[in-house]
């Protein structure tokens, strides 16, 4: 992570998210393994300009010994990460609970679990708590790295509560909070018990990102209409500090995956899945197994497609990989049984002796596979119920220089406000609607895929995950002065 030009950076950017981006293994008492996730969130965040970042969360792993704990810390200094340990307890509470089973649903508008609906149920209250304490852990390991002239950067629905434990420790630290969910409209925020607590905590940073100018929006509109404070272009004032509201919408390391095809690797990946598929039009889907990607409605309307389409049936195949993720919230292990209960009887309808219409998988691929995959696409379908951004489409767009595929995506992703004009737009729910554009898909001539795809591929190429990350810590640096002076004034 050091500077290519040998300079000294000029400042240090602390980066808080709930997830170290490593995955630890431990391997002996005092011993453990580590494998950095090289995703282009990690490339954007190490790589802004002129700023030296270290990485703060959790490393996804039980460590109740103080030895194992400070055997890891070592081996993590080294990646310039720093981690915060929390117990099994919290981790259900906080993580499990609060987290994915409360904020994650309400977020994405599939509404608070039933029972939890009314704010005096003890599971409600305790996870609440278990929240605001997990906040507080980070907050105490942040503050402990912190040294004057930093920049922290707190990341997503986990942290809602850590810019205001900060400025509790030091008001003048800057800090920025950037939400990787979309924000709902206001009216979903105010069913939730906590509503007002969460709003204030995160008006505690200098500035407040979302993917999109809809996101934002809802932000100050639940701010004004909740807390009564007053909202302005430039974000929401309270007692005269202003926080700044903004739009930073992400993208990805398009150079990484472009690169990466004219691997040889990558290339024999290829060449395989094109043999393997021969004479037959690929589909594909990649999402964590998650309720919002809308995977059993996406295969419905496959279903629905093959139903119609009786001449596609042997041409045309869908592959679905689907990442299991939050396995032990119990709604997650309800859609993955219902995933495959579908996709076995779709097959068991459509399949011969030789193939079968969906090839399912419950696993990730390598970076070297995915790329292929996206390579070798006809049709890429992504089809969340809700997205913050999704950036599964700008991967694909950036694997189909060649191909030129056509990309289906939902109009529910955040995604879809920057390639929409290049991709088929659906309704998810409407399964008629999204087998439609199966059709016009697997139809489109080519000088229509060639048209829809340079708008993308523009787009995606120009609208990186660094610039993202750069340009947020640069408005973070300069709204600080900003909010000063308006205090001041
Ligand atoms: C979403 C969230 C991230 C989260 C990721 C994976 O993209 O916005 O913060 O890290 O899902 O989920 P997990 O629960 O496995 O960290």
């Amino acid at each position: 992570y050091d500077r290519e030009d040998g300079k000294p950076f000029s400042q240090r950017l602390l980066v808080v998210a709930n997830r170290l981006p490593v995955s630890a293994i431990r391997k002996g008492e005092e011993s453990w393994s580590l494998e950095i996730s090289a995703g282009g969130l990690v490339s954007a965040l190490l790589g802004v300009k002129d700023f030296e970042a270290r990485w703060i969360g959790w490393a996804g792993v039980n460590v109740p010994d103080e030895i194992g704990q400070n055997a890891l810390t070592k081996a993590l200094a080294e990646k310039r990460c720093i981690p915060v340990f929390l117990d099994e307890e919290i981790v259900h509470q906080y993580y499990n609970g609060y987290c994915n089973n409360i904020l994650w649903p309400l977020f994405h508008y599939l509404g608070l679990p039933q029972e939890d609906r009314l704010a005096t149920t003890r599971g409600f209250q305790s996870q609440f708590q278990a929240y605001k304490k997990a906040n507080e852990m980070f907050a105490a390991v942040v503050n402990k790295h912190y040294e004057d002239g930093d920049v922290v950067w707190c990341h997503d629905y986990h942290l809602m509560f850590l810019p205001q434990c900060l400025k509790n420790y030091n008001s003048k630290m800057k800090v920025g909070w950037f939400l990787h969910t979309p924000f709902p409209s206001s009216e979903i925020h105010r069913t939730l018990p906590s509503r007002s607590e969460l709003l204030h905590a995160v008006l505690a940073a200098d500035l407040v990102g979302f993917h999109t100018y809809d996101y934002a929006r809802h932000f100050v509109s639940a701010c004004t209409r909740i807390l009564g404070l007053e909202g302005t272009p430039e974000g929401v004032e309270n007692q005269g500090k202003l926080t700044r509201v903004a739009a930073f919408p992400i993208g990805i390391d398009s150079e990484r995956f472009i690169r990466a095809l004219d691997l040889p690797d990558v290339k024999k990946h290829i060449k395989d899945l094109q043999e393997r598929f021969k004479g037959r039009k690929v589909m594909l889907g990649v999402d964590r197994l998650d309720m919002i990607k809308g995977i059993p409605q996406k295969i419905l309307a496959f279903e629905k497609f093959l139903e119609e389409n009786d001449s596609w049936r042997e041409k045309v195949v869908l592959l679905q990989i689907a990442v299991p993720t939050r396995t032990d919230v119990p709604e997650y292990q309800k859609l993955t049984s219902q995933v495959h209960e579908i996709v076995g009887r779709i097959n068991g309808r459509f399949g011969t002796l030789n193939t079968v219409p969906i090839h399912h998988l419950d696993r990730s691929l390598d970076f070297h596979a995915l790329c292929a995959l996206y390579a070798v696409t006809d049709v890429a379908l992504v089809t969340s119920l809700r997205d913050g951004m999704n950036l599964v489409s700008y991967e694909f767009v950036a694997c189909q220089d060649k191909k030129k595929g056509v990309l289906i995506l939902s109009e529910f992703a955040g995604a879809a406000q920057s390639l929409g004009a290049g991709a088929i737009l659906v309704n998810p729910w409407n399964i008629t609607d999204v087998a439609d554009a199966i059709k016009k898909a697997l139809n489109m001539p080519s000088a229509e895929r060639e048209k829809r795809h340079k708008h993308n591929f523009h787009h995606v190429t120009t609208h990186t995950a660094q610039e993202w990350a750069e340009t947020f810590v640069s408005e973070l640096n300069d709204t600080i002065v900003e909010a000063q002076l308006r205090t001041k004034q």
